[in-house]
């Protein structure tokens, strides 16, 4: 099953799997969610895919009420597909009287019924410990990392911009033998929303070609600072490698500032004509990964082989 967030993807998936898909969800007058799924879903594992974007708050709507409707039809096992997981950044009370947006909802999906939930790229990957039900997390890479290679690009260092992102740009480099690694180091003001600035870096990128890898565009700032800012320090060129391309605000006109050279995005968020007008933007598709994922699920098999990068 999909909700509106991203049939597309849902539909590449089941292409894959040799599945059908069902969009049981319809919109009353009022606004209220409705679903009716067309099918029995006694004894069967069902599989939800739903990533939590563009609109996160009706996406996790849908998401949680879908569950609910496979669990009052008797499913046997519940699979929440949550390729973007909105919320995922605030995974931490980092001021007093603030919730942790991101383990309530895990906890909503599993009030719901859901028996696993899957994701990818995960902000960080202690959320899997938010609730008690099996949490997969899956990587991008697997699907932008190919593309990567085959452009066989010299002096490459990867870089990240910030640090929580280093554990991510460590695994890029050593998948692509980079020469190196650098840290542009990000300041953000936790009372303002969306605003970042970068003032400094670790690391030599003198011209040197640089991968600047992130989990998630979301304005736009984070990453435009960081390439604006590793230009100056002399790199040659800079290609971005973003799972998430949620692109709020005006990030699709931010990104097409000459200091950004390539973009390579997922599909994990479904794009607007907007976005995928823009040249320099290259999207590699998760469908193949998640169609493998679910194969795995069902059958028994280990998630962890070969699907990790
Ligand atoms: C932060 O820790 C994340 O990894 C992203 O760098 C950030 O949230 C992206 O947001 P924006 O595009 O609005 O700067």
């Amino acid at each position: 099953m999909t909700g509106r967030s991203n049939p597309k993807l849902a539909h590449d998936i089941a292409k894959i799997l040799g599945q059908e898909v069902h969009e049981p969800i319809s919109v009353f007058s009022d606004g209220e969610i409705r679903v009716r799924i067309p099918v029995s879903m006694r004894n069967k594992h069902v599989f939800i895919i739903q990533p939590t974007a563009p609109n996160a708050n009706d996406s996790i709507m849908e998401l949680v009420l879908m569950i609910d409707a496979a669990k009052r039809s008797s499913a046997s096992a519940i699979s929440a597909i949550i390729p973007y997981f909105g919320y995922s950044r605030q995974d931490r009370k980092e001021m007093p009287r603030v919730p942790i947006s991101s383990s309530l909802v895990a906890h909503m999906i599993v009030n719901a019924g859901a028996t696993q939930i899957l994701t990818i790229d995960i902000h960080s990957q202690q959320q899997q410990g938010f609730v008690r039900i099996p949490w997969d997390n899956l990587f991008g890479s697997y699907a932008i990392l190919p593309i990567i290679k085959s452009q066989k690009i010299k002096n490459l260092v990867v870089a990240s911009p910030d640090k929580g992102g280093m554990v991510q740009a460590t695994g890029y480099a050593r998948l692509l033998r980079a020469d190196d690694v650098a840290l542009v180091y990000k300041v953000r003001d936790v009372a303002v929303n969306d605003k970042s600035e970068t003032s400094a870096m670790i690391g030599d990128v003198k011209n040197k070609n640089v991968l600047l890898v992130d989990d998630v565009i979301s304005t736009g700032g984070t990453i435009v600072n960081a390439a604006i800012f590793l230009k100056q320090m002399g790199a040659k060129s800079v290609r971005l490698a973003i799972v998430h391309g949620v692109f709020a605000a005006d990030a699709a006109s931010k990104i097409k500032h000459p200091a950004i050279d390539e973009i390579y995005i997922t599909d994990t968020v479904q794009q607007r004509p907007e976005i995928l007008g823009i040249k320099k933007v290259k999207v590699a598709s998760i469908a193949p990964l998640l169609a493998k994922a679910i194969n795995r699920i069902q059958s028994g098999g280990s998630i962890s082989r070969d699907l990790i990068l």
